[in-house]
């Protein structure tokens, strides 16, 4: 592996904070470019990426957070998932500790912790959020399409100087979502992304989270 890429997949993190510098058209065009190189099931690229910036951006996430603040119950195209193995759960309370602790956030402290999870509904002070869809038809085969896409954008966006972090969180309703990005009923939307340029100053970017060891998610029969 060069080390460029290794260094670009070591660096990379999700970025929860932004500065206020725009990303133009141009860059934007040069992600998807690279990102769909990404392999895909009979090259079906089974995708479509919207981004959102500018007064639209700043009129969706106030729809978002009000529709929140008025107890709206959340609605994701995916239903968030349960009853997770307690391997699997044991990480995304990892997560959650560490990152807390990085910030200085007592996990008794709700009114810290509501704090931070606001920052979602403010895509971070991105100043592009992008949403990802599939077709309305399919499912799981799209999604590992959608899946490579997104990782390999995640590189794309850190090799070209750029920060994001994906966002389960503004997929909460997708139906406000889907006024915004003029997608109709043939699409669903799966995913939001924040992205821009990460603010040096902000804590939580010196945050690396942690990884499971390699025997709880490897083994080789020989
Ligand atoms: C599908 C998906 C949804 C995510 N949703 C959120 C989110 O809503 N808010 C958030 O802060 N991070 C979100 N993340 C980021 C993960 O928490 C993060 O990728 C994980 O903790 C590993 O950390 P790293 O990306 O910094 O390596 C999401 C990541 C993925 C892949």
């Amino acid at each position: 592996m060069s080390t460029e890429l290794s260094e670009l997949i070591q660096k990379r993190i999700s970025t929860r904070g932004f500065l206020d510098q725009p990303v133009g058209a141009a860059e934007l065009r040069r992600i998807v470019e690279l990102s769909s190189r990404a392999p895909s099931w009979k090259n079906a690229q089974s995708y479509k990426i919207i981004f959102i910036s500018g007064q639209p951006r700043i009129s969706l996430l106030a729809e978002l957070q009000a529709a929140l603040q008025a107890g709206r119950p959340v609605r994701p195209t995916y239903a968030y998932e349960s009853g997770h193995p307690s391997l699997i759960k044991k990480r995304m309370f990892q997560l959650g500790m560490d990152l807390y602790g990085h910030l200085g956030i007592d996990r008794k402290d709700k009114a810290a912790r509501d704090a931070h999870f606001w920052r979602n509904y403010e895509a971070f002070g991105a100043p592009v959020i992008a949403f990802f869809y599939i077709p309305a038809g399919l499912a799981e085969w799209s999604l590992i399409d959608l899946g490579i896409l997104m990782g390999q954008m995640s590189l794309v966006i850190e090799s070209m100087g750029m920060a994001s972090c994906f966002q389960a969180s503004l997929s909460v309703f997708p139906d406000i979502v889907d006024r915004y990005t003029q997608m109709g009923p043939d699409w669903k939307m799966i995913v939001g992304m924040a992205l821009g340029y990460s603010d040096p100053e902000d804590p939580g970017n010196a945050f690396q989270s942690s990884r499971a060891p390699l025997e709880e998610v490897m083994q080789i029969i020989d």
